[in-house]
């Protein structure tokens, strides 16, 4: 499984931004590891003419019907997007979405064949409480649905006290909590399980990214507010 560097534009871009897609495709015109950028539903269609891989970054579980305002999987797809973030702790903690919806979000995602960039963290309190692994296996357990295969899903590990913060866990903290969701898919999907690519974000930017992808268990980046301009991500994307 190739490495993969994703950015989430959040609530951010107009048209006016799109010039930094194009200069980031032109920078990186035959990558080696996979680059995916998760933008607005309204940019999407046309984030996808830069000839980047795109992502929505969040979906409806159904496929159409009578839900005002949000955006289904397929609908995504038609807009040109592979992948779809689900479960980002903004969507969990503004929307109030739990597992179990995440998880419905997920298999509608797979169904409209998209990719499914599937996020979990820990709070600041839970952190230091020492309950990171505990929170984080069980996200897993109900958030990931049976059938997830590594190349339907990634795992993003974002602590939430890092995001948009300026502040990042330790080498070793990462390092380790990423071998014990590499151990804990392992043991529930096995080979797929062991292959699964796990994301880090949380203020990854270029001066600290080349440390975070050295880890074992780290097989690329999710990255916000670094991913809006080409000159700060594409340092990013050379770090991997
Ligand atoms: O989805 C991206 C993450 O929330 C990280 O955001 O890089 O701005 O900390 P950040």
């Amino acid at each position: 499984m190739r490495k993969l560097i994703a950015g989430n534009w959040k609530m951010n871009g107009t048209a006016a931004d799109l010039g930094e897609l194009r200069t980031l495709a032109q920078q990186h015109p035959d990558p080696s590891v996979d680059i995916v950028i998760c933008g607005p539903a309204t940019l999407l269609s046309r984030m996808a003419e830069t000839g980047l891989m795109i992502g929505g970054e969040d979906c409806h579980p159904a496929a159409s019907g009578a839900h005002t305002g949000d955006i289904s999987a397929p609908m995504l797809a038609d807009a040109g997007a592979s992948h779809v973030i689900t479960g980002h702790s903004e969507r969990r903690s503004d929307h109030g979405e739990d597992d179990a919806l995440i998880a419905a979000k997920t298999q509608a995602a797979w169904a409209a064949d998209l990719h499914v960039i599937l996020c979990i963290g820990e709070s600041e309190a839970q952190y230091r409480a020492g309950k990171t692994l505990d929170v984080l296996r069980r996200q897993l357990d109900h958030s990931v649905p049976d059938g997830a295969t590594a190349a339907t899903t990634t795992i993003a590990y974002e602590p939430i006290w890092a995001i948009g913060t300026g502040l990042t866990p330790t080498p070793q903290e990462i390092a380790d909590v990423h071998s014990a969701l590499r151990a804990h898919l392992t043991a529930r999907f096995g080979e797929d399980g062991a292959q699964m690519r796990l994301l880090y974000g949380g203020s990854v930017k270029a001066s600290n990214a080349a440390d975070i992808f050295a880890l074992d268990h780290v097989d690329g980046a999710l990255v916000g507010g670094a991913s809006l301009k080409a000159a700060d991500f594409s340092p990013i994307i050379t770090a991997l």
